[in-house]
């Protein structure tokens, strides 16, 4: 049992949230990157957001993950090496590993996060938890340095897990572009295990982003606070409305902040002033929602193909396999 984390951060985080931010907000309309949610505050309202009656799907992946992980890992060819992009504290991902060690198959678990706080904790419970598993963790941002994961195994195959729906929050190009630097990892015996909710009744898909508690709105404006705090901004929070439509051309929810008055934001350390006009809406993020067929269209030119597809028995939200093509 070893325990190697290698941290890959950009030397000048701050440089990089700066660049970014005035990008966004330069952009018409106006757009911030959702990775600036989660500070302590965020990722903790996030948590209650997954426990909200109205949020489904992180309660089904976690069903479809217990019901049938069994199921995915046959159907991944016994993988000895588990990489899970996103891994946070690993919770969902202990059903893969049990499957993975009750089938003799597990070896090495990749966790790929950008807090290197949680990877170290997450590694250090695991090597508890599983006697004689190597855990390699990697703290980065997971769509610049894809290519640090370990890329060769002697010891079997491998499955890449990139769970939480997270893939719907690319815009359509970036999801092609993510889709090829996975395809350029995996060898032939390797798969990835995609998690993906998907298109059902708008009033579900509405009422999931915009809970009637405000546990989501509040989550969503703390993106402000974030960039008060970082940016020495002065958003007014209450003049700010938290906005999710689905968007049926695109098919995804549209989440942002709507301006409720004509005002002009002033960010000091981009010594910038922004005017947001009354009614002006600033996307937060997309959240694109899947059938298979237009899951399968994903795939299709990035060098993968669905193997596998497993839903809930409501079918609310799938994890695919897919492998070279
Ligand atoms: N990635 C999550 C999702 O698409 C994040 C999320 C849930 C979210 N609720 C939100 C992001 C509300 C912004 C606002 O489901």
């Amino acid at each position: 049992m070893t325990i190697a984390i290698d941290v890959h951060l950009p030397a000048d985080q701050a440089a990089a949230m700066e660049q970014d931010v005035r990008r966004g907000l330069a952009a018409t309309p106006k757009e911030l990157s959702p990775k600036y949610f989660y500070d302590e505050r965020g990722s903790r309202l996030f948590e209650d957001i997954t426990e909200l009656e109205e949020y489904y799907p992180t309660r089904r992946e976690r069903q479809i993950l217990e019901e049938r992980s069994a199921e995915i890992v046959a159907a991944a060819g016994n993988p000895a090496t588990l990489i899970e992009l996103g891994s946070g504290s690993a919770s969902k991902t202990r059903h893969l590993l049990d499957a993975m060690r009750d089938a003799g198959s597990l070896r090495t678990y990749v966790p790929v996060d950008s807090s290197e706080e949680i990877t170290r904790e997450t590694a250090s419970a695991l090597v508890e938890e599983y006697p004689g598993l190597d855990v390699h963790g990697l703290v980065c941002d997971f769509e610049a340095h894809l290519e640090r994961t370990p890329t060769t195994s002697e010891a079997g195959p491998r499955l890449i897990a990139f769970l939480g729906g997270t893939i719907g929050n690319l815009y359509p190009d970036e999801r092609a572009a993510f889709l090829c630097r996975i395809a350029s990892l995996l060898d032939v015996d390797d798969h990835l295990l995609l998690g993906t909710d998907l298109v059902k009744d708008v009033g579900r898909l509405e009422l999931a982003y915009d809970d009637p508690a405000g546990v989501t709105a509040e989550f969503n404006k703390n993106v402000l606070n974030v960039l008060n705090r970082e940016l020495s901004g002065d958003f007014d929070l209450d003049a700010f409305a938290h906005v999710a439509r689905f968007d049926l051309e695109h098919e995804w929810i549209d989440i942002g902040l709507h301006s409720l008055v004509d005002q002009d934001v002033h960010l000091g350390a981009l010594d910038l002033t922004t005017r947001f006009a009354a009614g002006e809406m600033m996307r937060t993020e997309i959240s694109t929602k899947f059938t298979r067929p237009r899951l399968e269209e994903s795939y299709a030119g990035t060098g993968l193909s669905m193997a596998h597809w497993f839903t809930d028995p409501a079918e609310d939200y799938a994890l695919s396999l897919a492998r070279l093509a």
